[in-house]
């Protein structure tokens, strides 16, 4: 008898189990959904990103390319919350696919269906010579002359995405 009373909660305790672990997996998802909607709300970028190996930058100085970086302020912004400038966001660049920032909404064709993501070697291809770089591209920008200039902006860019408070960054 006393065996069967075992068995009988064991066979009750399963489904409790399980229905435990179906809200868990609830819970879980409620919460990934709700991280990723605060953080569209709050303006981020929530872009998927590749991982991109990192090269130009070990020759780049950070501190001269913020000053560079001057040169593209006309147009551009870190921050995902400034999409509605003439260009899109900058400050999580490496490793998004080309002209697919979900807030900005002008991308030309050419850059929509570029079909790479950016490197470090792309970026500095592209300042070179935006146009030669991409034809049918939409950034009104003759491109960086020195090869200083560009490694240096790349490693800008390159640190502020890897730790500096993207809201502040201006
Ligand atoms: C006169 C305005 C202007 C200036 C100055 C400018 N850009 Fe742009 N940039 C644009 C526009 C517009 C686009 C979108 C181009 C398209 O869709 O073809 C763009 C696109 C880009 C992209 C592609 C981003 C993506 O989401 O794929 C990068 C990278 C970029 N610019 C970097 C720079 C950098 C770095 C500088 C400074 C050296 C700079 N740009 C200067 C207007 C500008």
């Amino acid at each position: 008898m006393e065996i069967k009373g075992n068995e009988l909660e064991m066979s009750e305790a399963k489904p409790a189990g399980r229905a435990a672990a179906i809200l868990l997996v609830f819970f879980a998802a409620a919460a990934a959904i709700t991280t990723a909607g605060r953080a569209q709300e709050a303006g981020e970028d929530p872009t998927p990103l590749v991982e991109v190996p990192r090269t130009l930058s070990l020759k780049g100085d950070p501190e001269r390319g913020r000053k560079v970086f001057y040169r593209c302020r006309s147009c551009h912004r870190l921050s995902a919350k400034a999409a509605q400038l003439l260009g899109p966001p900058l400050g999580r660049l490496f490793g998004r696919r080309a002209g697919s920032l979900p807030q900005y909404g002008r991308y030309s064709a050419a850059l929509k269906l570029a079909g790479f993501a950016w490197t470090e070697e792309k970026l500095d291809a592209w300042l070179k010579d935006p146009n030669g770089f991409l034809p049918g591209n939409r950034m009104s920008f003759a491109g960086i002359r020195s090869p200083q200039d560009r490694r240096d902006l790349i490693a800008y860019l390159r640190s502020v995405q890897d730790g500096m408070d993207q809201d502040t960054a201006q």
